[in-house]
């Protein structure tokens, strides 16, 4: 997926572009490019991330007030300067940049070389520059005409910023699936894939539907349905302010983010629970509708799955009712069976994941209700659910989540306790004990980012130059795992493997050496004694030992490296077991000088399939 930004307006247009493109660098960055009006339109583009643009732009005379940029994550054509967006159509008349997938684009090919159309790219974008000009030249209508046929003619994923050359002041955007917000200040108007490319210009932006267009003029917006007619748009305010989307001294994002988290999990308890009840009025998700879920299914992808492996151990023990899983990219294709009381929660910290997006769909089309567990305010996933529970994690810019997971994880454990109040599996004493011990959550998080910092530091700079990893624990301990693994192999790229601690005699183990880096989870009491004889096993055929459990687990005799973290009901470990090993993988990632806010190959949130 890539990020998309463009001004039209009173002040030069290429400072706006390039720090909406920095802004939005997690969403790719294989190349980046700008297109910008003065007496012509001036495109630049270079190949990787946009430190290549500036460093290309930073003698250039661009004065111009009107442009749009590109910064790409590859998927039609390699990371080139060839295939870098803007695109521009055969005799320039078109100019455009590009988020999404234009899945007929083969075809549309053949269809404009056979009007004497030829092609400079690999690219599905360039086509779609193309197919513009074909419809503009052909049926003379103007711009809105040429997009609306177009979004008609062309099949896949889409959010574009066009600039036809014959009207230099105006620059037409499009959406169908892929995220678009358009803002509007006294200076200007402003388009972007995300709300921190434009957060430092406006808090005022609109959210256009699929298949709707829109002009943006230099002092208005004008927006079309797909039969051209002008329709009205509601302007909303972002809540999220500039800061959430810089540094602010750290050294990443990601180590930022790991330290907003009490914040962040305080303000998500605190949007539901005042005086010890948890408030769902917000959502509409009432008590009638809660007491007739008989069955529940947790789509998601990514870590936003993990939340989900989590969620299904203590939804079922609190509530008794089934919670069934799965990746999204699974369950759009398999056809799942879905009961008419089914409830489908959809997990997702941009809303705009394509899988979780059409994950939705299908549970919907399957008649079942749906509830998006979503970061991001007006994205396509919160607005297309029934429901909504928001996490309030803020703009979460590192593209490894740490942040958006831990408040998922805080949204559903009070789904978990609402529904099981509702069902009656648990009495009012057990729930305000359980909301009273989630609300300490957020100092606990803190006292482990206070005190065990520096331990887990020193104990990453021994694994540096690891080459494989196993994380193992049992019941949600296993399931926390998972998220660890990720987390290491996603920043240090480090071959890592999470698993039951049970399951591990049953083949994995063959491949545990002497030193080989196990990390182990040990918190739920019921079954700890069981994780520790899986960890005596590793550790007598040479595994290295790093254990993250809480004071009352007897650890010592098998950890090599312990560390600490405060007691909790066994239902909110994850919340604190997940801290040390985001530590971990970060850590150990910057002791291997990687660019742990933006691992190679990776994106943010993926919105094609
Ligand atoms: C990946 C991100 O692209 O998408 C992961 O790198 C994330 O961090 C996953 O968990 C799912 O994204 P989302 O936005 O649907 O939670």
């Amino acid at each position: 997926m890539c990020g998309i930004v463009g001004y039209n307006g009173k002040n030069k247009a290429i400072d706006i572009l390039l720090s909406g493109l920095s802004k939005l660098e997690y969403r790719g960055y294989d190349s980046a490019g700008v297109a910008v009006v003065d007496n012509e339109i001036d495109v630049i583009k270079s190949k990787g991330k946009i430190i290549n643009l500036k460093e290309k732009i930073k003698d250039l005379d661009l004065f111009g007030t009107t442009g749009i940029g590109h910064t790409r994550w590859a998927t039609h054509g390699e990371p080139s300067e060839n295939n870098a967006h803007p695109h521009i159509s055969n005799d320039g008349t078109v100019t455009l940049v590009h988020n999404g997938i234009i899945e007929n684009y083969q075809e549309l090919t053949e269809k404009l070389k056979k009007h004497g159309y030829t092609f400079y790219s690999q690219t599905d974008t360039e086509v779609l520059a193309n197919i513009i000009d074909y419809y503009y030249k052909k049926y003379k209508m103007g711009p809105i005409d040429a997009i609306n046929r177009t979004m008609v003619r062309v099949r896949g994923s889409y959010a574009c910023a066009v600039i036809f050359k014959d009207y230099p002041d105006e620059i037409w955007v499009a959406r169908k699936d892929s995220p678009l917000i358009i803002g509007t200040s006294k200076d200007g108007t402003y388009l972007a894939s995300d709300v921190p490319a434009i957060l430092e210009y406006t808090k005022n932006v609109y959210y256009i539907d699929n298949l709707e267009a829109a002009c943006l003029k230099k002092d208005k917006v004008i927006f079309y349905d797909l039969n051209g007619d002008v329709i009205e748009k509601e302007l909303k305010t972002i809540e999220w302010d500039i800061s959430s989307s810089e540094k602010e001294g750290y050294e990443h994002f990601m180590i930022k983010e790991i330290h907003e988290q009490p914040d962040v999990i305080k303000k998500t308890i605190n949007n539901y629970v005042s005086n010890n009840i948890i408030d769902f009025a917000k959502t509409n998700l009432t008590e009638d509708i809660l007491k007739d879920i008989d069955q529940i299914y947790i789509v998601a992808c990514g870590s936003a799955y993990h939340v989900g492996v989590c969620e299904q151990y203590i939804i079922e023990d609190l509530t008794r009712v089934p919670v069934r899983l799965d990746v999204a990219s699974e369950f759009r294709y398999k056809h799942p069976i879905l009961s008419k009381n089914e409830l489908v929660i959809i997990v997702s910290q941009s809303g705009e994941t394509a899988d979780s997006l059409a994950a939705l769909r299908e549970a919907k089309e399957l008649g079942a209700k749906t509830l998006a567990v979503v970061n991001v305010v007006g994205s396509s996933i919160a607005r297309e659910a029934d429901y909504v529970l928001y996490t309030l994690a803020g703009p979460e810019i590192a593209v490894a989540t740490t942040k958006a997971f831990s408040t998922q994880l805080i949204v559903l454990y009070l789904f978990a306790i609402e529904l099981a109040k509702t069902k009656g599996t648990i009495d009012d004493k057990k729930y305000k004990e359980l909301i009273t011990e989630m609300e300490c959550i957020p100092d606990k998080v803190q006292s482990i980012l206070d005190n065990e910092i520096n331990n887990i530091q020193k104990i990453s700079s021994e694994f540096a130059s690891a080459k494989d990893a196993f994380y193992i624990g049992r019941g949600l301990d296993y399931a926390i795992s998972l998220e660890g693994s990720l987390k290491l192999k996603e920043i240090s790229y480090i071959h890592s493997e999470a698993y039951a601690a049970g399951e591990l005699k049953h083949g994995t183990i063959s491949l545990i050496e002497d030193n080989t880096l196990v990390v182990g989870v040990v918190t739920q009491e019921d079954i700890y004694e069981k994780t520790i004889s899986n960890l005596v096993e590793v550790k007598s055929r040479g595994g290295y030992i790093i254990t993250v459990s809480s004071d009352n687990i007897p650890i010592d005799k098998v950890s090599n490296y312990k560390i600490t973290i405060p007691e909790t009901n066994k239902y909110f470990y994850p919340s604190l077991t997940v801290i040390p090993l985001q530590l971990l993988g970060y850590y150990i990632a910057v002791s291997r000088g990687l660019d742990v806010d933006k691992p190679r190959n990776l994106a943010k949130s993926v919105t094609v399939e």
